[in-house]
């Protein structure tokens, strides 16, 4: 997709200048576009940006930052069982904040646990949202008027887990908050905050994740996006698609539009390139669901420190990562197609 057909006419894209040229975002679909020296230049001239100018020069232009690992559900699917990990104190929280603001970072995705439950929210997102465009990721339950008013302005969209019709999300969620969650939802958009809905497939629900998408994209008035389940924890094998699953998946949902639909894993996968995670406890990993490639931790050591010499930034620097490594690795294969410097 060409950058100038999707949005809103007046939309303001994030730029950033890269030796070969730029990236440009789209803060209202989330879509980031790799531009070479002569795109960059045209899309400079007839698009309106907000021009990133990072203090250290670097391709990194998105990162996932776990807020907290506290949450109120415990849901069957979810990778989040780092247990009682050190987490970072809120001053040291905005340190790696301004660091990833220097960088020239164009968008930090926090997530967890449950970001809503963390007592600072909001004044993270004020820090953060200075320097970068700002998303979390919310399971919905706390999700209301106060807080929708609060977010105004702070960030560029929120992200809410949808993973079924009622029965499903429940089964999935291990707690009947259908209602809550699809009313978070609408209660966004009514204070103007755009809606990413997210849904995780596994065994449970993949069936009914089309209908879920046009649901969500048809009656919601809401994009959506659709995960790759990373088989961690007890019941991996029992959650997991297989093949053929989701390869009918990936064609129904091909079928939705691509405006309004994002499959959440793109080949040749970013992790390590352009993107990476940092974990609650400041470890940071170039995939927030790959601690098997943890790098470093901010409180060790300089995060742009961490980006450039931590072992697997080095490696996936430079292979291309055709597969996912992520999904890869935890499927079994519990190998790494590349060789690790030692
Ligand atoms: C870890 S949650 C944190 C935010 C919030 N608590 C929520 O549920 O939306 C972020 C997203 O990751 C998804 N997720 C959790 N475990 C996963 C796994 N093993 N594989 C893929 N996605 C997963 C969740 O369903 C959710 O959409
Ligand atoms: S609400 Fe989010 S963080 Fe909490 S258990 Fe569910 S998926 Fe995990």
């Amino acid at each position: 997709m060409k950058p100038s057909t999707c949005g809103a006419t007046n939309q303001i894209f994030w730029f950033k200048a890269m030796p070969n040229g730029g990236i440009a975002y789209n803060p209202l679909y989330y879509k980031f576009y790799y531009l070479n020296q002569e795109q960059a230049k045209k899309f400079l001239a007839s698009h309106k940006c907000k021009i990133v100018k990072p203090k250290v020069p670097n391709p990194f232009w998105l990162c996932f930052f776990d807020l907290s690992y506290k949450c109120n559900l415990k849901c069957v699917h979810c990778h989040n069982d780092y247990g009682k990990v050190n987490e970072l104190t809120f001053d040291e929280k905005i340190n790696v904040i301004k660091q990833i603001l220097d960088l020239g970072v164009l968008h930090v995705s926090f997530g967890g646990g449950e970001p809503t439950l963390y007592p600072h929210l909001i004044k993270v997102l004020k820090y953060a949202s200075k320097g970068a465009t700002c998303s979390f990721v919310t399971n919905g339950c706390f999700i209301n008027e106060r807080l929708c008013k609060r977010l105004k302005n702070l960030v560029s969209y929120v992200g809410v887990s949808l993973d079924g019709f009622r029965e499903t999300h429940a089964k999935m969620r291990r707690a009947d908050i259908f209602d809550k969650t699809v009313n978070a939802i609408k209660l966004l958009l009514k204070h103007g905050i755009p809606v990413r809905v997210t849904s995780t497939p596994t065994k449970i629900n993949y069936k009914e994740l089309p209908e879920v998408g046009k649901f969500v994209i048809n009656k919601l008035k809401a994009t959506w996006k659709l995960m790759v389940y990373i088989p961690e924890g007890g019941r991996a094998d029992e959650l997991c698609l297989s093949d053929e699953e989701e390869k009918w998946l990936y064609d129904q949902v091909s079928k939705l539009g691509k405006e309004k639909t994002d499959y959440y894993f793109c080949i040749p996968c970013p992790a390590g390139k352009s993107i990476f995670s940092i974990y609650a406890n400041g470890d940071v990993s170039p995939c927030g669901f790959s601690p098997h490639l943890i790098s470093g931790n901010v409180l060790e050591k300089p995060l742009i420190d961490i980006l450039r010499y931590g072992t697997f930034f080095r490696v996936l620097r430079t292979v291309k990562s055709e597969k996912c490594i992520s999904t890869n690795y935890w499927r079994g294969s519990n190998e790494f197609d590349f060789e690790i410097p030692m």
